[in-house]
């Protein structure tokens, strides 16, 4: 299995991140413009939250509060779960199975934000092992 830091290594992207005070729209507008399901809430350079579409759904949409009148603040999860480099794959499918999230931020010793792992990532590097361990146990057998 493949360690959090080899993941990153191969994502060039930086990560999407929004202030405590931003609106809701503008939350929306960068998960629409980016393509991606959740935003890294970021206050003096140091994560304090996530916003993601689930949140949107739940605490924004369905209560029907104002996209407008909404800071990131009210409605993000203030609880965030992190994992460093050199963690593993293995071990971050684990803590998003037991915590049921699909995103988690990778912070440094300093809690300084690195990147941003999500399922879909976690996902591709399980299937492109088995490939190579398929392809692996192919060439012992016919070779
Ligand atoms: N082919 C690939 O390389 C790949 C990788 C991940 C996800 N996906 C697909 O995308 C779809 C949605 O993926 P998901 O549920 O994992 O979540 P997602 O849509 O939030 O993530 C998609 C990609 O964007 C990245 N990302 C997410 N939030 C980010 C942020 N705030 N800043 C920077 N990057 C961020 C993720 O790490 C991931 O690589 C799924 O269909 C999944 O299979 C494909």
């Amino acid at each position: 299995m493949k360690y959090i830091r080899h993941l990153l290594d191969e994502k060039n992207r930086p990560v999407v991140a929004v202030a405590p005070t931003d609106t809701v729209q503008r939350a929306l507008a960068l998960l629409a413009e980016f393509n991606i399901g959740a935003l890294v809430v970021l206050e003096k350079g140091k994560v304090v939250g996530i916003f993601s579409e689930r949140d949107f759904a739940r605490k924004v949409a369905l209560p029907g509060k104002s996209f407008l009148a909404t800071s990131i603040r009210e409605v993000m999860s203030d609880h965030v779960f992190y994992v460093t480099p050199s963690q593993t794959v293995e071990e971050c499918m684990a803590i998003m199975t037991d915590r049921r999230i699909r995103h988690l931020p990778v912070v440094d010793e300093t809690q300084k934000l690195l990147g941003i792992i999500s399922i879909g990532d976690l996902v591709k590097e399980v299937i492109s092992h088995q490939a190579f361990q398929i392809e692996q146990l192919e060439r012992y057998i016919t070779g």
